[in-house]
Formats: structure tokens, sequence, C-alpha cells
């Protein structure tokens, strides 16, 4: 296992929060805390603060992202946003399959496969989140969960799209609990994950991609969890809307 061959990735995830000119005056404070970091940077935002974050950023090492997007070209789909309209923007990051579009707004593995390969094709490069239930680890069937979750939203996914694709082990009862997984656990699967990615694929893919823990994840734990061979990043909530705590993280992540 060598990390160094791998980018380190710190990303944002805003969530439904921070309007335009609360999302400027929060990258203000993000740009100059993070101008030496030593990982990429990314924050992922709402679609409408999308436009005044990539003005702000224009030229600095944080790079911006958005939360979702559809797999259609363009249609009859009410309220969704197409890669198409991401690219031209010139965002560069898609979260896809996080839990809460998961668990309040009927993701299913069908469709983040599909929006995964739609991103990749349009250019853009998915942070695909998978993760298990309390209910599930409690079960002792965390494993069967990620290689089901892996396997599918990234079925008829190439190699080389793979290496594009970020992977965010996120546990569903880490997020925005307060319960962190400890270190262990969180090398224990993001290993798996990767030994999953070598036999769909290769070796040399699954050493290639960037694997991220995401849940409770802030500036007093960011060191320990990075510290994990398997652990390459880390997909922040809640500490991302605080331009200290996730310049700390983002500090923990270049060292
Ligand atoms: P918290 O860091 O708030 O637990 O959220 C994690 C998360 O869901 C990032 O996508």
């Amino acid at each position: 296992m060598d990390k160094t061959k791998r980018k380190a990735i710190i990303a944002g995830n805003w969530k439904m929060n921070k309007t335009p000119s609360e999302a400027k005056a929060l990258l203000t404070d993000i740009i100059p805390a993070v101008k030496d970091a030593d990982c990429e940077v990314i924050a992922c935002v709402p679609y409408v603060d999308l436009s005044v974050a990539l003005e702000v950023t224009k030229g600095t090492n944080v790079k911006i992202g958005a939360e979702n997007c559809h797999w259609a070209e363009s249609g009859a789909f009410t309220g969704e946003i197409s890669t198409g309209m991401l690219k031209e923007m010139g965002v560069e990051y898609v979260v896809l399959g996080h839990s809460e579009r998961r668990q309040y707004f009927g993701e299913t593995d069908e469709t983040v496969n599909k929006r995964t390969k739609a991103a990749l094709a349009a250019g853009l490069k998915p942070i695909v989140c998978v993760g298990e239930l309390l209910w599930e680890r409690e079960c002792d069937i965390t494993e069967e969960v990620i290689a089901r979750q892996i396997k599918l939203d990234l079925f008829d996914v190439c190699a080389e799209d793979v290496k594009k694709t970020v992977i965010a082990y996120e546990p569903v009862w880490a997020i925005g609990t307060g319960k962190t997984a400890t270190a262990e656990q969180a090398e224990e699967v993001c290993a798996f994950i990767r030994a999953t990615l070598a036999k769909l694929y290769s070796e040399e893919v699954a050493q290639a991609v960037t694997i991220q823990y995401g849940g409770s994840m802030n500036n007093s734990n960011a060191d320990e969890l990075l510290s994990k061979t398997n652990v390459d990043g880390g997909l922040i909530g809640g500490a991302s809307l605080v331009a200290e705590k996730f310049a700390a993280i983002v500090k923990a992540a270049s060292k």
C-alpha cells in the first residue's frame, strides 16, 4: 500500500446551508486559510451558490463541486440540474449518492450509477458516497452492504474512469451525529473498498483511487483518521461550514 501515490482530497459538503452572500463570506475566509495546502481542497455547495463560489475561488487552490446532478442531458425533469449545466459553469466535482439523498429522496444504487456515468461522460469528477446504516453494522453485514454499493454504483464504469472517481466512505450512523468511526473502523472499511476495487478492476486501479472518510470528521479527530493507510481524505459536513475548522482539517491532510 503506497499512500503517496494518491492525491489527498479534503472536500466540504455544505448540504443545504449558506445563501449566496453567506457562501461568498465563508469562502472569503476559507481561501487564505488553505492557500498553502498540500492536498486538494474542494467546496461542494448548493446549486444557487455555484456561481458566486466559482467567481470568488477563481485563481485560488479551492475547487468547486455540486451536491448532485441528473443523468439526462436535458428534458422534463423539473428541479433537476444536468451535467452540461455544471460543466459549462466550470464546476469540477459532484457529490453523488449521499446517504441523505438515498434516505430522504429515494436515491437508489441504480440512479447513483446513472448519475456517476453521466458525470464522468461530461468530464466531471464524481465523489460517490457509500456507507452502512447502524443496524447493518450491528448485524455484521457492513462489508456486504459496501461491496453491493460499490459494485452497483460503479457498474459499467471503465478502469480509466474509476481512477477519476473519488469514493467517500460515510457510515450513516456517523453523519451529523458527533459519533465518528474510530480510525480503525474507518481504515478497515476503506481498505475493504480498495480490495473490492482491486477485485473488480486491478490492484493498480485500486491503488490510484482516492478514498475519503466522512462522518463527524473535525479538527480534533482528522489527524488520526487521515494517518491511516487507506484514508486518503475527508468529506466534511458540519466542520466545513466553519473556516478555521475546515482549514485545520486541510492542514492535517497536508502533513
Ligand atoms: P458531518 O461531517 O456533519 O457528520 O457530515 C458528513 C457528511 O455527510 C459529509 O458528506
